[in-house]
């Protein structure tokens, strides 16, 4: 888009600092751009270049992406001083790499799905969605022969008829990986636990809560240190036409496998989404897309937040409910933590990053929604729809941490 004449001469109050400046003695990666958060302060009446839209990004200097976007020094204790985000699959046209990624150890490899609604998710009423996995020792092989990009192989996997419109997941697992499906029609929605190794046999962990289906269940994360399931469970299976129409309430439920007993500890939301805990299990986050309304589009008034609470140490409901952090651009989706504490979400533009306290620190600039991201040993692998990227990063994965 050609800048206008006010637009170039106001981008000046839109100056990108120099990195050398805002980050005293931390080393920059090549590429990143660092923003003066008080240069943009007062942009005033004669602005012609004003976010009306959240699908519009804040790219104020329009840097070609990808790229880090650093809004607080600390954020480059996170990249390291040599970070590069590199392409590592596509598949122009299907958005194969959605969420649900699951990094196996053992295998150095990641799992994930493929879009379970959306344009181009070839999935519906009429289509599952598809699993695939990309074996990261291949990436790493391949990334050391160049600078560039890659485009490694994705392989699919073909999983039981039981297994349909997988959403979330995590693990591993008791060295499965452990699925949260959205079901299908009257497929119900379900928790199940898919081996990661060919024949990719699964078990069906909990599909009701006491005879009622769940509307659609989007994410699942493990309180450390346990093996109780916490999942989020919004109505985007009907908003996106293959699920009946909701029966319960948009809530967050506990399931202990040990007892059976499934219990809801958090409601009072548009649509739950992403979740994730603090390494000591004290702190909860939950992401609220209720912005994103599935096929009945946007309402920018309503919620693109990440909510935290307190994990009642006798009951584990969640209680005392604040906002950790809103998304200045889409939704923030699937949500990871670093063993720093750091909040790491998929929002409109890239994975955005707040510190321990909900400050904005910076950015994984795409300039394209990305749901999920997940730590390997090779560093951040971020989920872009029809491509995957990877941002070998200094920070390591509360996932990788060892409990
Ligand atoms: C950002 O824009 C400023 C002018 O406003 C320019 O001096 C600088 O080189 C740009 N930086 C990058 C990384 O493009
Ligand atoms: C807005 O632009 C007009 C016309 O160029 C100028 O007279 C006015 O001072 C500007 N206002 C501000 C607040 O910069
Ligand atoms: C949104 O912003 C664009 C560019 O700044 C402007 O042209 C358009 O009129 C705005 N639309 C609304 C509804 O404010
Ligand atoms: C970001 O994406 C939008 C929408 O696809 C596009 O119009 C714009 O040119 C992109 N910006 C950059 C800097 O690539
Ligand atoms: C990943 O690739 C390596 C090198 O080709 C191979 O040895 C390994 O078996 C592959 N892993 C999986 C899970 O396919
Ligand atoms: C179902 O998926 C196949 C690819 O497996 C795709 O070719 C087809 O277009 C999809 N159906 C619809 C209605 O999108
Ligand atoms: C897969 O099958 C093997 C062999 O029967 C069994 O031991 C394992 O528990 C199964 N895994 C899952 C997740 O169903
Ligand atoms: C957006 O959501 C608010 C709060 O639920 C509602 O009052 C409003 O009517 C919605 N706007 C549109 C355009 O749907």
């Amino acid at each position: 888009m050609a800048a206008s004449a006010a637009g170039a001469i106001l981008a000046v109050a839109f100056a990108v600092v120099s990195c050398m400046k805002a980050s005293a003695n931390l080393a920059v990666p090549p590429g990143a751009v660092c923003i003066d958060p008080p240069t943009y302060n007062v942009l005033g009446a004669n602005y012609t270049e004003w976010r009306n839209l959240s699908t519009v990004g804040f790219n104020p200097n329009n840097t070609a992406p990808p790229f880090i976007q650093v809004f607080d020094p600390s954020f480059l204790e996170i990249t390291g001083p040599s970070a590069t985000i590199r392409l590592i699959a596509s598949n122009p046209g299907f958005a194969f790499a959605h969420e649900a990624p699951i990094y196996v150890p053992d295998l150095n490899a990641v799992f994930f799905t493929s879009n379970d609604g959306g344009a181009l998710g070839y999935s519906g009423w009429y289509n599952n969605s598809v699993v695939s996995m990309i074996n990261m020792t291949e990436v790493d092989l391949a990334l050391s022969s160049t600078t560039g990009d890659v485009d490694i192989h994705v392989q699919t996997l073909n999983l039981p008829d039981t297994v349909q419109m997988v959403n979330g997941g995590t693990g591993p697992y008791k060295g499965d990986l452990l699925l949260i499906t959205s079901g299908r029609a009257l497929l119900p929605s379900s928790i199940v636990r898919v081996n990661p190794n060919p024949p990719y046999n699964a078990t069906v962990l909990l599909d009701n809560f006491l005879g009622r289906q769940f509307n659609s269940l989007n994410d699942i994360k493990i309180l450390p240190g346990t093996d109780i399931m916490f999942f989020t469970d919004p109505t985007y299976g009907w908003l996106n036409g293959f699920r009946p129409e909701p029966m319960l309430p948009s809530q967050v439920y506990r399931f202990d496998p040990s007892t059976g007993q499934v219990r809801v500890v958090a409601d009072q939301f548009v649509h739950p989404n992403g979740i994730a805990f603090t390494q000591d299990g004290k702190t909860a986050f939950i992401a609220d897309t209720g912005a994103s309304g599935g096929f009945l589009g946007t309402n920018q008034t309503l919620p693109a937040t990440i909510y935290q609470f307190d994990v009642d140490p006798r009951t584990q409901s969640f209680m005392n409910r604040r906002v950790f952090a809103y998304a200045d651009s889409g939704v923030p989706d699937g949500v990871q933590l670093d063993t720093m504490g750091n909040v790491y979400a998929g929002c409109g533009e890239g994975t955005h990053v707040w510190n321990a306290e909900g400050m904005l620190i910076g950015k994984f600039y795409l300039n394209s929604t990305t749901a999920q991201m997940i730590f390997t040993k090779s560093g951040l692998v971020i989920l872009d729809e029809e491509a995957v990227y990877l941002a070998n990063i200094q920070a390591q994965g509360l996932n990788l941490a060892t409990p």
